[in-house]
């Protein structure tokens, strides 16, 4: 399918169809009224991530919220140019991006899935985050819902909030706690971790982090 065809059918079908709910800032958003043959592959705080069926190597990531945010993250992949472990900017729409697919699964899934995470997906997005850094960007917000792996390898799927200023701390926590509990527990004997226990687990973060900076 040729691009402009892509961009036509995306607001036709998808963008005057759907309709996105924020319940909470914390919390990833909801989907309502999903089109036939649009399919949501993923939810973040501020968006939600659709591929068509007919459209493997694209996805479309729609704001609920904010275009400006939209705006920014369109920016930052301007910024960011070519890197084999981020996606790619394809079309900006008003409200929505087209961006290359990345394939994979999350770290978060991962876990909750129980696949073992291999030490070279980690040490991937430490370069990707390096790079970023040489190209006078800040990654902001990566955590396990915003990293994939596929084959061993690592991705950062979400630059979102690489605008931003100040020092986020939360791939740092997550690379400490990768080696510190992670290396010897689940990593050895990989079983599924309830979703409830993993959102536990993100929600007593964000107080423990909030305690901390106090
Ligand atoms: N380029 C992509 N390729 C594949 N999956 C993606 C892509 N972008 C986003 N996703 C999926 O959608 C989810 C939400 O997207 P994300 O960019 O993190 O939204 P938000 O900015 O709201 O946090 C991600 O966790 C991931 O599972
Ligand atoms: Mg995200």
């Amino acid at each position: 399918m040729h691009k402009e065809e892509f961009v036509k059918m995306i607001e036709k079908e998808l963008i005057h169809h759907i309709s996105l709910e924020s319940k909470n800032v914390h919390d990833p958003i909801i989907v309502h009224n999903i089109p036939t043959g649009w399919t949501c592959i993923g939810t973040g705080n501020y968006a939600a991530v659709f591929v068509h069926k007919s459209e493997h190597d694209f996805v479309v990531k729609v704001a609920a919220i904010d275009d400006q945010a939209l705006k920014k993250e369109a920016n930052v992949y301007r910024q960011l140019g070519d890197h084999q472990a981020y996606s790619r900017l394809i079309h900006q729409g008003p409200t929505y991006l087209v961006l290359k697919r990345l394939e994979g699964i999350t770290l978060y899934d991962a876990v909750a899935r129980g696949i073992r995470i291999p030490e070279t997906v980690i040490q991937d997005i430490n370069h990707a985050l390096e790079y970023a850094i040489e190209r006078d960007l800040n990654p902001y917000d990566v955590h396990g819902r915003n990293v994939m792996m596929k084959d061993g390898k690592g991705y950062v799927v979400d630059v979102s909030d690489f605008y931003k200023e100040g020092k986020d701390e939360k791939w740092n926590d997550l690379v400490k706690a990768y080696y510190k509990i992670y290396k010897k527990t689940l990593y050895k004997y990989p079983v599924p971790i309830p979703l409830k226990l993993l959102d536990f687990i993100r929600h007593s973060y964000r107080l423990y982090r909030r305690i901390k900076i106090m």
